[in-house]
């Protein structure tokens, strides 16, 4: 399956999903990819990935192999990326596929994993749809703030438009919150405006604040690695039990 982490609002917890549902699927022995595509490339640093290798800029210019650039971190295949990505946004805006040359690039190694995760920017851009013209599922991290809501309502209009163009299959997974305090009356009453409001389902799982989270970048791991006893693991382990689940049905 592949599932693309999707919102076009930033700091909304894309990427830190991405790595630990990442890293939470592989403990589970399922075989894993996680496409970094965004320019920003955080997902490949906060890996710990040199960011002079090899990335997905040199696939997409044909100067490599995808089998070329994989890197293998904590038991899952990652294709880098950096800031070169951006000119590939400038690059493909005149090829005649331009919204499915991720799609042309991927589809060959796509048996080779159970998930394929990737990781998108917030902005609407020509990768990210990219990224949904080649995704089955979308999962949408959200903040419990009112900003949030605004970002639901932005992608579930860039969803429905890939539907009606590109990739009629595509559907949403659901909504994580992320970096949650229930103990605010905020964070309820967001939830149950998403619940009353959103078609989108909401996850039963969301993942706590928790400062592990936020360090464990800094020392190019997952927080499994990093913090394994942490809360943050814990929530990611309950994640991944609820989607594993889901796809089972
Ligand atoms: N559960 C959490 N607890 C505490 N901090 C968190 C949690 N989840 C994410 N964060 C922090 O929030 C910030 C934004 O997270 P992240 O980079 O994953 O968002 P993003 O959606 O990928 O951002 P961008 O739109 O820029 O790509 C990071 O500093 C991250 O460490
Ligand atoms: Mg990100």
């Amino acid at each position: 399956m592949v599932l693309a982490i999707a919102n076009h609002k930033g700091g909304s917890g894309k990427t830190t999903t991405c790595i630990n549902l990442g890293v939470a699927l592989a403990i589970l022995e399922k075989k894993v990819l996680l496409i970094d595509l965004d320019p920003q490339g955080n997902l490949s640093y906060s890996l710990g990935i040199d960011g002079s290798l090899h990335t997905i800029f040199d696939v997409f210019t044909g100067e490599k192999e995808i089998k070329d650039v994989i890197i293998n971190c904590e038991g899952v295949d990652v294709i880098p990326a950096n800031m070169d990505l951006a000119d590939i946004e400038l690059s493909i805006k005149g090829v005649e596929n331009r919204l499915f040359v991720l799609k042309e690039m991927i589809d060959p190694v796509k048996h080779l994993y159970d998930y394929i995760l990737i990781d998108c920017s917030p902005s609407k851009s020509l990768l990210t749809i990219n990224a949904l013209v080649l995704a089955d599922k979308v999962l949408t991290t959200i903040l419990l703030d009112v900003l949030s809501i605004q970002g639901l309502n932005q992608l579930n209009k860039t969803i429905s438009d890939v539907k009606q163009g590109y990739n009629k299959s595509i559907s949403f997974l659901g909504i994580l919150p992320v970096n949650v305090d229930m103990r605010n009356n905020i964070s309820k009453e967001i939830i149950n405006f998403i619940k009353d409001n959103f078609e989108i389902p909401l996850l039963k799982s969301y993942i706590r604040s928790n400062v592990k989270i936020i360090e464990a970048p800094s020392h190019g791991e997952s927080v499994f690695k990093y913090a394994p006893s942490s809360n943050g693991a814990k929530d990611y382990t309950s994640l991944v039990k609820e989607i594993l689940n889901l796809n089972e049905k």
